[in-house]
């Protein structure tokens, strides 16, 4: 019987959970602060929309897809990516007539049949966003410097942005016979495949990791050099917004990203925290791909980030800075009972303060209290209250500063006690009502 967890799918654990809080309330206030509007679509989506819209070609499509037929013969697929999911929800809501311009952010569970290493995973969670409907070089910048000002607000350092554009679907073309003409007399030299790749998609050649290939790819051409006017004309335009909100970025004439949808300006977040797998995040233009959908001709340009890898990257950059890092919510009190009306008066006493917005807990299994003390420690609480019969009838006990261990003689109202455990509180609860 196999009930233990499948490879590449992790579960993250209470310990792990702060650090993605850390990076998903960071991610909603990027969103916020840049005025992106949440979308949330399904996990499954017909397999055709990724097929079509990744491109039959690419290593996602050919060799990772988690694609099943449901009971009705549908062939569905869990989503690989999110790009082709919104770029569908943008058809199906009928925005191309509505309200053809959407900034829109997401995050999520995405499948992909990868061999799993550090920073990669078979389930992973991605964070991203999308702009579309503007081809303007101004909404690239404002990406970008979306994805700099998440990295800033980690406190993230050391990151380093590469930046290239592979032009429209023509220059493209130009730029694959170059490539053809650059790789043929090696093919012999490189690994089976890149002989495959050659006669595919020779772009996906500079995406190979095998030793063998990077003298022959270190030497190919770059694409920003077979650009048409239009696209080198973009392409100066937002390294031009990019100088003006003096936002870093390296050129790399050789990144043309693993998925086939991308046009004109693609760019990556890198890490060397992360080892083999240093990429950040990645996203470009994909002004081709709601028209191969089948919807009218409309821009589009965004990125996507793993959530797994930016924790990762925040965890390491903890251990070189202690004063960043994810720090767990503490308890703000444990309850510690005695005897039969300790325990009536204390369950009801935590339940009282819950309402008032106080974390609260105690031991659910009616220990001695020998072994609540225990508990109370290992639960992480500010404060300690034992309740026995004497507590219970005054309504008075001694409240515990767990770090200090100061006592305090305190009422067992539980507003008092509230305003007491959290003086000055402005979290939103209503210890004053
Ligand atoms: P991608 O480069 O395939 O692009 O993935 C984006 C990010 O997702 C990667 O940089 C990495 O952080 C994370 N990622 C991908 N695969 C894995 C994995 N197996 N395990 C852990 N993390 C992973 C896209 O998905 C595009 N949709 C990005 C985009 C949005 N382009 C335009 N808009």
């Amino acid at each position: 019987m196999k009930t233990g967890l499948v490879r590449g799918m992790f579960d993250i654990l209470p310990e792990e959970a702060a650090w993605w809080r850390l990076a998903e309330d960071a991610v909603r206030d990027a969103a916020r602060r840049y005025n992106y509007r949440e979308i949330r679509t399904p996990i499954v989506e017909h397999t055709e929309l990724f097929s079509r819209g990744i491109g039959e070609a690419t290593d996602v499509v050919a060799k990772e897809m988690y694609t099943f037929a449901d009971r009705s013969d549908r062939s569905l697929t869990l989503r690989p990516e999110g790009t082709a999911s919104i770029c569908r929800a943008y058809l199906t809501h009928g925005w191309q007539t509505s309200e053809p311009f959407q900034k829109l952010y997401y995050g999520g569970p995405m499948f992909r049949y990868e061999k799993p290493q550090k920073g990669r995973t078979r389930q992973f969670h991605q964070y991203g966003i999308e702009v579309l409907g503007s081809l303007d070089p101004s909404v690239d910048a404002e990406v970008i410097a979306f994805a700099w000002s998440l990295m800033r607000d980690l406190g993230l350092k050391d990151l380093y942005l590469r930046l290239n554009s592979i032009g429209c679907a023509e220059d493209r073309e130009v730029y694959r016979t170059a490539l053809r003409q650059h790789f043929e007399p090696s093919l012999e030299a490189m690994c089976s495949d890149c002989r495959r790749r050659y006669d595919e998609n020779p772009l996906r050649i500079l995406d190979c990791k095998e030793e063998r290939c990077q003298p022959f790819i270190d030497e190919a051409p770059g694409s920003a050099d077979h650009l048409c006017e239009d696209c080198a004309t973009h392409f100066d335009a937002v390294r031009t917004w990019l100088d003006r909100l003096g936002l870093s970025y390296q050129i790399d004439p050789r990144l043309v990203r693993g998925l086939d949808y991308y046009t004109r300006t693609v760019f990556e977040l890198m890490s060397d925290d992360l080892g083999s797998q240093n990429t950040l995040l990645g996203g470009g233009r994909y002004d081709g791909l709601i028209e191969m959908l089948g919807g009218p001709s409309t821009p589009g340009i965004g990125f996507a980030g793993g959530y797994d890898r930016l924790v990762i990257v925040l965890q390491e950059n903890a251990k070189r800075d202690a004063t960043l890092g994810a720090t767990a919510d503490r308890l703000d009190l444990f309850v510690a009972m005695l005897g039969d009306d300790g325990r009536s008066f204390g369950i009801s006493l935590v339940e009282r303060l819950r309402a008032q917005g106080i974390s609260v807990d105690f031991d659910h299994r009616g220990r001695a209290l020998r072994k609540q003390m225990s508990l109370a420690n290992r639960s992480g609480a500010q404060y300690l209250v034992v309740i026995g019969e004497d507590e219970a009838a005054t309504q008075r006990a001694k409240l515990k500063t767990m770090d200090s261990g100061e006592e305090a003689d305190v009422g067992l109202d539980p507003a008092e006690l509230a305003r007491h455990l959290r003086p000055g509180c402005n979290c939103g609860c209503n210890h004053e009502a």
